[in-house]
């Protein structure tokens, strides 16, 4: 089976705006397919360093050329890795988020609702976090906000109600504990598209996606040149209005960034005003692609 297919691969590498001897990363290694291409539009004194915090991303799908530097990490720490090789500025930074389809058909990994895996979803197995110690270990409130925050569910405080009242008889270790705790919310509410959003939602907490999200795009500002691209594809609005805000208006809300005089401050050009979305050719051939949207910051 495939590692992963790209997504949006021609769009988002046509948005770095390439030049054949810059340096790029891209923070997403994933089954390598954007950095191939970027490496394809490289000459030898060009530069790509990708990053991954799975490793199992880095061991499957290594790429041996001289240029390119593959480091396994979690993206909020690009910067660190990059001026240890004495990078202080690049030409291009690319993020593909979220998970990987080799993660989600690997049912070991617990990402899918789909079988009785155990409840693990981290990206990194270096981590401790696993969806099993939220579901067990967190408090009403933090399960509910979890819910409510990253998978827009409406009823957030009933089902974490029924989660604990579940895990005080029985520890929830796996897909069929949990579809056992919530059992008893009604049948429409236990539909695909709902345990999508609850898992997306654990999965976020697990691998503090937005944290680490939000961290990697302030840290770009200080490492991208003037006219440099900041390329990336999200696939839930979570990220997306994040990324959108950050690029528009340099702040995480609707709000512009103001200097101590009040004035606007503006890190990135928007260069396409509305996100690019997958063709309708592209979902037909890879489903996972159809929630994807890309956005396009050039550095001022
Ligand atoms: C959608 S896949 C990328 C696929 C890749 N562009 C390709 O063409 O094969 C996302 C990858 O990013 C990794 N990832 C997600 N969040 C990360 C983070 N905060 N730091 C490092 N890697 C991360 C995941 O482990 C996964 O392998």
């Amino acid at each position: 089976m495939k590692y992963h297919v790209p997504v949006l691969l021609n769009e988002s590498i046509n948005g770095l705006s390439i030049k054949p001897s810059g340096t790029y990363v891209d923070l997403t290694f994933g089954g390598g397919g954007h950095s191939k291409l970027i490496l394809d539009k490289l000459n030898l004194t060009g530069k790509l360093f990708s990053f991954d915090t799975d490793n199992s991303a880095i061991n499957e799908n290594k790429i041996k050329k001289d240029n390119f530097y593959l480091i396994e990490s979690n993206f909020k720490f690009f910067d660190l890795h990059i001026k240890e090789k004495g990078i202080n500025k690049v030409d291009g930074i690319l993020a593909d988020l979220g998970v990987s389809s080799h993660q989600i058909d690997n049912k070991e990994r617990g990402f899918s609702y789909i079988g009785n895996n155990r409840l693990d979803m981290r990206m990194s197995t270096k981590n401790d976090l696993s969806a099993a110690e939220v579901l067990n270990n967190y408090d009403q409130d933090s399960l509910q906000n979890i819910l409510f925050e990253y998978g827009d569910i409406k009823n957030s405080k009933i089902i974490a109600r029924e989660i604990i009242s579940y895990r005080n008889k029985k520890r929830i270790r796996n897909n069929e504990d949990l579809l056992e705790a919530i059992q008893n919310i009604s049948e429409k509410k236990l539909s695909y598209k709902f345990l999508s959003k609850l898992y997306q939602a654990i999965r976020i907490e697990v691998n503090d996606e937005i944290n680490s999200l939000r961290e990697m795009l302030e840290k770009s500002v200080d490492f991208l040149n003037r006219s440099g691209r900041l390329v990336i594809i999200s696939y839930h609005s979570i990220e997306d209005r994040l990324v959108k805000n950050f690029i528009n208006k340099s702040s995480f809300n609707s709000d512009y960034k103001k200097d101590l005089y009040g004035r606007k401050v503006e890190f990135f050009r928007s260069i396409n005003k509305k996100p690019i979305v997958p063709k309708e050719e592209e979902i037909d051939l890879n489903s996972r692609s159809r929630s994807a949207k890309l956005r396009i910051g050039e550095r001022l």
